[in-house]
């Protein structure tokens, strides 16, 4: 089962999202495999935190508690160690096309394939924002779920 992970600029808002609606959508999914998924940003601003509040709310409001996540930035190594890595929007791909290492054996490319494409920073809007990130990701998610062969 490939390795996915989720990439955003600060890995506090969207990417710690993208992570809990994944694992959980896939969670009774897997045949007992376990699945290698994690979230990091492309920049180090946030590292060691906790996500945004209001991300941790939202994803409560839909029963997911991402509370425990902590922010990270991407790495060389991860390159190699995830199959799959989704960027939240153009900027981050563009991002980690610059990162990536010579060697690296990952799939890199836009967590939503298709229109919009882009999953939006909601980091300086208000509350809003976050419920349509939730929404965007949960389309996204369940997209990358069937794409790697676990039926949700
Ligand atoms: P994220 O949102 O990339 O979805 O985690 C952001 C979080 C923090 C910042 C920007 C975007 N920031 O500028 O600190």
């Amino acid at each position: 089962m490939p390795a996915v992970l989720f990439v955003c600029l600060g890995n506090i808002c969207r990417s710690p999202l993208a992570e809990g609606v994944f694992r959980h959508l896939t969670r009774h999914h897997t045949g007992g495999e376990p699945l290698l998924v994690d979230s990091a940003g492309t920049g180090a601003w946030h590292q060691g935190e906790a996500p945004d509040p209001r991300s941790i709310a939202v994803a409560a409001r839909h029963g997911i508690d991402i509370s425990g996540q902590k922010a990270r930035q991407v790495i060389g190594a991860d390159f190699s160690r995830f199959d799959l890595i989704l960027a939240m929007d153009g900027s981050n791909l563009s991002d980690l096309n610059r990162m990536a290492p010579a060697q690296s054996t990952a799939t890199v490319r836009l967590f939503l394939d298709a229109p919009p494409c882009d999953v939006p920073d909601p980091y300086y809007g208000g509350p809003t924002g976050f419920e349509t990130v939730f929404r965007m990701v949960e389309d996204g998610a369940r997209r990358v779920a069937e794409e790697i062969g676990i039926r949700v």
